[in-house]
């Protein structure tokens, strides 16, 4: 059992990840933390217990994170996720309650009871796991992992960013939580945009209208999440269940130590993620790799455990 707790900003691929976890015998969620970025923290808390109540999950708590980044002002997606921030999913008020604790309480708490056992999954903006490593800074060497979605390290011909030409969106909403979380020594993998956005990796127009054709209730709910997306830009960017994915099964994905730093004051590459590619002999920033970049992924496995995780089939 891979012990997990997921930190994220539901939005459409965050729902998609929740219920790839949520379906993943091997996987262990013991709790959600939720953090503005998609949307507000508020949309995001009601999108995440409205995402567990739907899966019918009892007894994995919730809790309300950051509501801005740690020093600006919150951008939110809505253009992308849609006013709710699940697309075109209509789902009931939850009737789920949160959990009585922030989500630095709940970060903290279960990295206390699971210790190396537990990997924490981000797949939002780094708000939270920044500000529960500035509470208890040995958070970084009493976890066992941190697994991120975000970054663009130009590691394969689709690193670009997808804020700016260098920006990831996670990394760029909350640049100084980054760097907090980059340079604090946890073990960190970065699933970044080089391997989220590989055509191979991404949600097709046929694969939503075999989805479509099945019916049930969870494809049902599947395809409305992604339909206004796949039909505006051709596919769907499977970005946070793929982190997800690595998360709970590292053979999916390869990945290589680079030395990692994050622009946090520049006007045109503000967010960027910057690893070192050259000749490891060269020392930059520091003399050790803190980031295990992902380089690529078992796409065909991926898609196969998405079909059968997320929409069931
Ligand atoms: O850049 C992609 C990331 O930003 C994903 O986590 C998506 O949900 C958004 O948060
Ligand atoms: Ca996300």
């Amino acid at each position: 059992m891979r012990h997990i707790l997921i930190d994220t900003d539901p939005g459409i691929d965050d729902a998609l990840a929740l219920i790839f976890a949520l379906n993943s015998p091997e996987a262990g969620v013991e709790g959600v933390t939720t953090v503005v970025g998609n949307v507000t923290q508020e949309k995001a808390l009601k999108n995440a217990l409205k995402i567990l109540e739907f899966l019918g999950v009892e007894g994995v708590p919730v809790a309300p994170g950051s509501t801005r980044p740690l020093l600006r002002e919150p951008r939110v997606a809505e253009e992308i996720h849609g006013k709710t921030g699940l697309g075109g999913a209509v789902l009931p008020e939850p009737r789920l309650r949160p959990d009585e604790r922030s989500a630095v309480g709940l970060i903290l708490d279960k990295v206390e009871e699971f210790g190396r056992d537990l990997t924490l999954v981000a797949i939002g903006p780094l708000t939270n796991i920044a500000s529960a490593l500035l509470v208890e800074p040995r958070l970084a060497e009493e976890v066992g992992r941190l697994v991120i979605m975000g970054g663009a390290f130009h590691v394969t011909p689709y690193g670009f960013g997808n804020v700016t030409p260098v920006a990831e969106f996670n990394i760029w909403h909350d640049p100084e939580a980054a760097k907090i979380v980059f340079d604090s020594g946890i073990p960190l993998t970065a699933v970044g945009l080089d391997v989220t956005t590989d055509p191979r990796n991404r949600l097709s127009p046929e694969a939503l209208r075999e989805i479509e054709g099945l019916g049930t209730r969870r494809a049902c709910l599947v395809a409305d999440l992604c339909r206004d997306l796949v039909h505006r830009f051709g596919g769907l960017n499977l970005h946070d269940p793929l982190a997800v994915a690595a998360a709970i099964d590292p053979r999916l994905v390869r990945t290589k130590p680079y030395v990692v730093d994050v622009e946090t004051r520049g006007e045109l590459t503000l967010g960027m993620t910057i690893a070192d590619r050259r000749d490891p002999r060269r020392v930059w920033r520091r003399r050790e790799p803190n980031v295990d970049v992902c380089v690529s992924v078992d796409g065909d496995r991926f898609m196969e455990l998405f079909m059968e995780r997320v929409v069931g089939v």
